[in-house]
């Protein structure tokens, strides 16, 4: 499996920066290809058709998602290239799990009409280093994309 993970955020060393090593080392111990990048609103996506999964992924700051990464999924053609495609989302922030899951995975989802979501998750603050919960999403959005493989393979 070739993985990517496109993330966002304000940030240098912060939370999110160790969620996405955290998550990067899980899926490698699965024997995974993983890469990492941070979005960028106006940037050129077209490296997302060497990858099998995206996994994406930023803090929430004053109600919003990160900016480059929702910009990049506004104004790009990020959106478009992640069409048919397995991803997997995450969020870092700090509000209760229920009202991240109404006021911010949207933000994200609204603009991912046709791509295939195999995993979603909302990382409180202290989650953001525990490994074990950690390793329980990348062993979902794993075991989920060996079910797509499988899936697929019979269709071929
Ligand atoms: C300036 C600022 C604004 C924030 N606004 C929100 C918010 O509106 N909703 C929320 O749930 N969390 C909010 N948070 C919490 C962050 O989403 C959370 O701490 C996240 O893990 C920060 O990621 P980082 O360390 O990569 O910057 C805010 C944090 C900061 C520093």
């Amino acid at each position: 499996m070739k993985a990517i993970i496109l993330y966002d955020s304000r940030s240098e060393g912060g939370s999110t920066d160790r969620l996405v090593d955290a998550i990067g080392q899980k899926l490698a111990e699965k024997g995974a290809d993983v890469e990492k990048a941070r979005c960028r609103a106006q940037g050129d996506y077209s490296f997302i058709s060497e990858f099998d999964l995206v996994i994406m992924g930023a803090p929430v700051y004053y109600l919003m998602v990160s900016s480059q990464l929702l910009g990049a999924l506004i104004q790009s053609d990020l959106s478009n290239r992640l069409k048919n495609k397995n991803i997997a989302l995450f969020l870092a922030c700090g509000s209760p799990q229920p009202m991240a899951e109404i006021l911010y995975m949207p933000q994200m989802k609204i603009n991912l009409t046709g791509s295939r979501i195999l995993a979603e998750k909302v990382f409180a603050p202290a989650e953001t280093s525990d490994m074990e919960v950690i390793g329980e999403y990348v062993n979902t959005i794993y075991a989920k994309w060996l079910r797509e493989e499988e899936r697929r393979g019979r269709k071929r």
